[in-house]
């Protein structure tokens, strides 16, 4: 498949984007820095919380998960059994306590935080996955 462009330009602080690249979703959020801060910390809960299992990009293998830190960059697709996680921009509470923003699998219970970090105690085995990507411009990523 060709790689495909996601204009980042007019994206509001919280939102996600949402593209499809090889007939999978792809999925751009802009995080908040109240969304960054609160990656600190988690590491203890995670399952892998540096990203070190493979098929992650190198620019993956880190709590950010990014290029540049305020755009994640996922393929919304849950790591278990294939089905799509909700994006729970202020209610992901409800589902770990004390984490401000996360995705919610509702097919088995998938927990993952906004770095796509699968929580420990899911049947999720793996972080989301970060597809390949690079910055054209500062407004611009190319996927693929
Ligand atoms: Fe997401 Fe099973 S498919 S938890």
């Amino acid at each position: 498949g060709a790689p495909v462009e996601v204009n980042i330009g007019k994206a509001e602080p919280g939102q996600m984007i949402r593209v499809e690249w090889r007939g999978q979703p792809v999925w751009v959020v802009r995080r908040t820095p109240e969304m960054l801060a609160g990656l600190d910390g988690l590491a203890d809960l995670l399952r892998d919380p540096n990203s070190e299992e493979p098929q992650q990009p190198e620019y993956a293998q880190n709590q950010y998960r990014s290029r540049r830190k305020e755009y994640f960059v996922a393929v919304g697709i849950c790591t278990h059994l294939g089905c799509s996680p909700q994006y729970l921009e202020d209610t992901f509470a409800e589902q770990v306590e004390g984490v401000n923003a996360g995705f919610f699998c509702p097919c088995h219970g998938s927990k993952f935080d906004i770095a796509g970090r699968v929580f420990e105690g899911v049947p999720a085995p793996y972080n989301l996955v970060v597809p390949p990507h690079y910055y054209i411009d500062d407004n611009t990523i190319l996927v693929g």
